[in-house]
This record gives structure tokens, sequence and C-alpha cells, in this order.
């Protein structure tokens, strides 16, 4: 059998993309499963699908730096090819998305640039926005600041909640998360400098599924 790459997913709660990520997964395998909250009901995925799981508690370390650092080494330990973050609500150390750089993914709920951080699907409401969506983005040392790979938009409606609002966004995130991370294991979407490279299967599959892709993505510059 061809060696497909291996996938750790860094997780702090429910877990629902964690679970399209395995659930979805062709080309890449999840192989392990790193969660900074012992407490994350998504860990129960690791023990249904029989994904070696680990999850660190902040009270076992002394400080932050050393409990990001224990974080790091048991990614490391997994020896992933990829990593992707899944509602992990952690900053990584620079270190570590050095190390990465390339294989290192986030999804974000919101059309970044716009609405960076926390609160997205509210504040896209309190502002009025008419469409809002999902990101999915190389990890740099910013916060949801990586180079943009793909997008997905879902309309807002003027009766919309938070909740309503988020669990349309969702939908999106189950399907462009797996699609992105299967398309980089074949070695359809790739990363030099800071612009994101796809192949015309990419760019087809995208238009198919009506996910928006950059040709010229290179928002930020890595700064090493
Ligand atoms: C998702 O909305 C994701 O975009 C954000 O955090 C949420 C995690 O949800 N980063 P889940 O744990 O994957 O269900």
């Amino acid at each position: 059998m061809r060696d497909i790459p291996t996938l750790a997913v860094l997780i702090s709660g429910r877990g629902s993309n964690l679970k399209s990520l395995i659930e979805n997964s062709v080309d890449y395998r999840v192989t392990a499963i790193i969660s900074n909250n012992p407490e994350a009901p998504g860990l129960k995925f690791g023990r249904e699908y029989g994904i070696k799981t680990v999850a660190l508690s902040r009270k076992d370390y002394p400080s932050l730096s050393e409990y990001k650092c224990a974080i790091f080494e048991e990614t490391k330990k997994a020896s992933p090819d990829l990593v992707a973050l899944a509602g992990f609500m952690m900053i990584l150390q620079p270190e570590f998305v050095k190390f990465y750089w390339g294989r290192l993914f986030n999804i974000h709920p919101a059309l970044l640039p716009k609405y960076p951080g926390l609160d997205t699907h509210k504040r896209a409401l309190e502002h009025g926005e008419k469409e809002h969506g999902c990101t999915v983005h190389y990890v740099d040392p910013g916060v949801d600041t990586g180079p943009i790979i793909a997008q997905a938009k879902v309309p807002v409606f003027p009766e919309d909640t938070v909740e309503a609002l988020s669990q349309r966004v969702l939908e999106r995130e189950h399907a462009i998360y797996p699609w992105v991370i299967n398309s980089v294991s074949r070695g359809e979407i790739r990363l030099e400098g800071s612009t994101v490279y796809y192949s015309s299967l990419v760019k087809a599959e995208a238009k198919e599924k009506n996910f928006i892709i950059f040709t010229d993505s290179s928002l930020k510059t890595f700064p090493y």
C-alpha cells in the first residue's frame, strides 16, 4: 500500500471538525489527536476510531511555557506529516509554527481577514454582514493571519441568531477542511514562500464545490 501522509489534529473542545477530518480522510490518515483540555468532548472520537489520543492539563505544568513545550513535544512524538488545528484554543509557540511551517493548518469561522479571533458570528451579525463563512489557512505566528488557502461563504439572514449562523458555517467547515487536507496530501495545493499554489484539478473542484481559492494569497510574509 502507498504511504499516505499522516495527520495530527489538535483540539480543545467539541471536535466536530476532527470527526469530519477523520471520516473524510482519503489521501491522509489521522494518526494522533492532541488536546490541551482533558475534558474536551471531542476526545471521544479518539476512542471511537482507535486513534492515539493525548490530553495535557495546564495544572500539571509549573508554567505556561513548559505546558506549551509539552504540547510541542507530544506533537513531535507522533511524527505527523501534517498538523491540523481544529478548535484548538491556544496560541502556539513560535518554535512550533516554525517547525511545521507549510504543514500546519487552521480552520477559522469567518471570512478572513475579516473577524480574526473570537466571537466571529456575533461580530458578523452586529456588523450587519450579508455574508459570512469560514477560512482554511496555513498557520503563521500571528493569530489567524497565515496564508489563506480556501474559503466557503454562507448567506446571513435578517432573522439569524448566533446559533443559526454558526451552524450554517459549521456545515461548510466540515466540507472544506477535509477537502483542503486531502488536496494538500496529494500535492495539489502547496505553499511556496507565502504564496499558495493550486493544481488545475483543485481549481476545478473548488468551482464545483463553491469554495473560493486565491491565486494570490500572499497576505503576510513569513518572518523567519
Ligand atoms: C469551529 O468553528 C472552528 O472553525 C473554530 O472552532 C470551532 C471548533 O468546533 N476554530 P469543533 O470543535 O470542530 O466542533
